[in-house]
């Protein structure tokens, strides 16, 4: 029934067919809307940063303990983390790392050996709440410092001139890494009072030297939960 997510939607390279196919599983088995969301916020953000394949589904391959007829490649692959929850990025980075082609054997197993992953890890997720045991921190979602910066200001809200207009979670950095847009002589005020290009200059800084992140973090924090 889900087998269109093949090659990210009808091979588009749209989101990773795993995640849509566990993604639509986790929703049919959960009783509440709150524990599928939840498990699935935690799922995508672990594909992002997660390097894939695992070493237990490498293992397993190599030990031919998959149960398939036939392997594509029996191979220990290398992994990758994909920022991403995109086929086309996931593929992209991972190719770009092992050497091989998008069209090689290799790759296809690669992503069979994903797909096994993600069901792993959203059946551990499944079986965690209904132990009442997903840990506390995994009821929000977790952004990465850069993100949490940039969500500062864009986020599902009501406020366009303040950056209202995007949503979701994704990691900004894996698309968006040149902040110049801000610095280019903007003197819109933000939300704290601040001229928009001395926080670009600020959130420039400290995603590239890795320091400020808490103090954005912070103002971040108790902020917009988006459905
Ligand atoms: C302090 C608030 C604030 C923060 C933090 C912020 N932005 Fe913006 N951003 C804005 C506003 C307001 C605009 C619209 C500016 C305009 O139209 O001149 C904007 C515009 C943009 C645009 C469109 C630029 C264009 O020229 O069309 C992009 C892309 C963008 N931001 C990405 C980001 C990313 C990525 C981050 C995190 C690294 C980030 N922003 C952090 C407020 C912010
Ligand atoms: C997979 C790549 C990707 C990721 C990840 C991504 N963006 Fe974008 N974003 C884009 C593209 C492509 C556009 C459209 C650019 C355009 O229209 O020129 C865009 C546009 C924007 C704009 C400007 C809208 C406009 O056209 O005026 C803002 C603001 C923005 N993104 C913020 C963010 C923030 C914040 C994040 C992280 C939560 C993020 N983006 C993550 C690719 C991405």
């Amino acid at each position: 029934m889900i087998q269109f997510g093949y090659g990210g939607g009808f091979g588009w390279g749209g989101s990773c067919g795993a995640l849509v196919g566990s993604g639509a599983a986790v929703q049919m088995v959960s009783k509440e809307k709150k524990d599928w969301v939840r498990i699935g916020q935690i799922l995508f953000r672990w594909y992002e940063s997660t390097k894939l394949p695992t070493e237990i589904s490498n293992r397993y391959a190599s030990n031919h303990q998959f149960l398939v007829p036939k392997y594509k490649s029996d191979k220990i692959l290398p992994q990758s983390v994909s920022h991403s929850i995109f086929c086309h990025v996931s593929v992209g980075r991972w190719c770009e790392t092992s050497g091989y082609a998008s069209g090689s054997p290799e790759r296809s197993e690669r992503c069979a050996r994903i797909a096994g992953d993600v069901v792993a890890k959203a059946v551990e997720l499944l079986n965690l709440n209904l132990r009442g045991a997903l840990p506390e921190a995994a009821s929000k979602v977790t952004l990465s410092p850069y993100t949490a910066g940039c969500r500062t200001c864009h986020y599902k809200g009501k406020n366009y001139e303040q950056g209202q207009f995007e949503r979701g979670f994704l990691e900004c950095e894996s698309c968006h890494k040149d902040m110049r847009p801000h610095i280019s002589g903007t003197k819109l005020q933000t939300a704290f009072g601040t001229p928009i290009d001395t926080w670009a200059k600020f959130l420039t800084g400290a995603a590239v030297g890795g320091i400020g992140v808490h103090l954005i973090t912070k103002l971040a924090r108790g902020e917009h939960e988006e459905s």
